[in-house]
């Protein structure tokens, strides 16, 4: 299951994502926004990423305009490893070594087969863990850190 969500900067090509990823097989689910109204990205973002923070989602993707807003919030929440994303070799590199479980790309910044060509590198792509894992390990550690108020 991919949840994907996106504001009104990200609206034109959620709708070409949710097309590819349908084509693919794919199990979506489309939590908005639906139109073109201005809303606001955090209340998207938060939807996605805490599908996937719940674990109800196995993959999120994100866009805004130029994906910086969703991914600053995306990575608010326990668990989620969210990747703004502009180019092919930084979605095989967002899962192979971040294992980052949100896409997040920018509809104002990126032409739309590009975006499509990213979303099909990071769903094929495996993460390697080895070495990847020491690494995500102590994020997890920070994160617990933070809430508990240790550091
Ligand atoms: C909305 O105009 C825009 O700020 C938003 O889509 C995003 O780019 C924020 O990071």
């Amino acid at each position: 299951m991919v949840v994907i969500g996106s504001d009104h900067g990200g609206l034109e090509l959620k709708s070409v994502l949710c097309e590819a990823l349908r084509q693919r097989g794919l199990e979506i689910a489309d939590l908005g926004t639906d139109n073109g109204d201005s809303v606001d990205y955090p209340d998207f973002a938060e939807k996605v990423a805490g599908a996937v923070s719940r674990g109800e989602a196995e993959r999120g993707i994100l866009i805004c305009g130029t994906g910086i807003g969703m991914s600053i919030v995306a990575n608010k929440f326990p668990g989620v490893r969210a990747a703004l994303v502009t180019d092919e070799y930084m979605a095989r590199m967002a899962k192979e070594h971040n294992n980052a479980n949100v896409l997040v790309l920018g509809g104002r910044v990126l032409e739309a087969m590009t975006a499509c060509r990213i979303v099909g590198v990071w769903l094929d792509a495996v993460y390697e863990g080895g070495r990847h894992q020491r690494r995500l390990d102590k994020i997890a550690q920070l994160e617990a850190d933070v809430k508990a108020g240790r550091i």
